[in-house]
């Protein structure tokens, strides 16, 4: 039987990594880029157009789904929210003119009814996205748009693989099953317009730069965390079981992306005629 000494509570060290990284991430976060600006893609895909008086940037990092949202809405008023100090202090270079809250997105401490566009990308995988759901259905007013991007169960199966068999402890986040997203957001009356899950990939050189690129962007915590350091010998396993799947690119690291956009159920009829065209897209990629 193992004994796991007393561990942080899971959100605080999630928070602390987040912190820490804010100083690295910029330069190591092209896999976060490519998911923010695909969730502006399939937004503008929807069709929805809508004019929002206030928009939430839930979990914003340093800033970058700043620069579409500016730009596509130039007038709205834009509030962004990370619980890492770190990161905002980051997104002040980035979004001078922006203001900035220091929250959780589980527990956010804005009234009921105070956005018309909720929008988070790559945040709400480290919390229980059907809190993250219920807490943004309640700050949007009703009818507006929620745009998410999150992960899936198969996020980093490659890392799976290679940590398999070496000890009992978590090495990836542990995430829920998207379908269970998708359910509970038809079934808490949200009409959904955009579900699209696919894979985004990339190729590393060797298995320490993959490591230094994921950490580097914060993403370093998991449930149980291991009490010491593998030895040189548990290493030697693991870089043995990622190596067999290198591929002529490289390394190979895989994020299950899923993205959301649904609109609350109580619309107004401007809204209604904007959206009755709009059908529920489900694609698994
Ligand atoms: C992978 S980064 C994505 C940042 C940004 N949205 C982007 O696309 O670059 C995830 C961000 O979510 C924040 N985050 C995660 N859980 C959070 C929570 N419960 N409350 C507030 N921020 C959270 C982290 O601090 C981090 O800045």
């Amino acid at each position: 039987m193992l004994s796991i000494p007393p561990v942080l509570p899971a959100k605080k060290r999630i928070r602390q990594a987040f912190d820490q990284a804010a100083a690295t991430y910029d330069e190591a976060a092209d896999v976060q880029r490519e998911v923010c600006d695909r969730l502006a893609g399939y937004f503008e895909q929807t069709g929805i157009h809508f004019q929002p008086k206030t928009i939430l940037d839930a979990g914003c990092g340093t800033g970058y789904g700043v620069w579409w949202l500016k730009r596509r809405w130039p007038c709205a008023e834009l509030i962004l929210a990370d619980f890492a100090p770190g990161m905002l202090v980051a997104s002040r270079i980035h979004c001078p003119q922006t203001m900035l809250v220091c929250a959780d997105i589980e527990a956010l401490p804005f009234t009921d009814q105070r956005f018309d566009l909720y929008w988070s990308s790559l945040a709400w995988q480290w919390n229980d996205p059907m809190r993250c759901l219920v807490e943004a259905g309640r700050v949007l007013r009703p009818g507006g748009v929620l745009a998410v991007a999150t992960l899936g169960t198969n996020n980093f199966p490659e890392l799976q693989h290679a940590f398999a068999e070496i000890d009992d402890y978590s090495h990836v986040l542990a995430i829920p099953a998207p379908e269970r997203l998708l359910t509970d957001c038809q079934g808490s009356g949200w009409v959904v317009n955009i579900w699209q899950r696919q894979a985004v990939r990339r190729h590393y050189s060797d298995l320490r730069t993959l490591l230094r690129r994921v950490k580097a962007v914060g993403a370093r915590e998991v449930e149980q965390r291991r009490p010491r350091p593998f030895g040189r010998a548990a290493w030697q396993a693991v870089t043995a079981r990622y190596e067999q799947l290198r591929e002529p690119e490289g390394l190979p690291l895989t994020y299950d992306v899923v993205w959301l956009i649904a609109h609350g159920p109580v619309i107004d009829e401007r809204h209604d005629r904007n959206l009755a065209s709009l059908s529920c897209e489900i694609e698994r990629g």
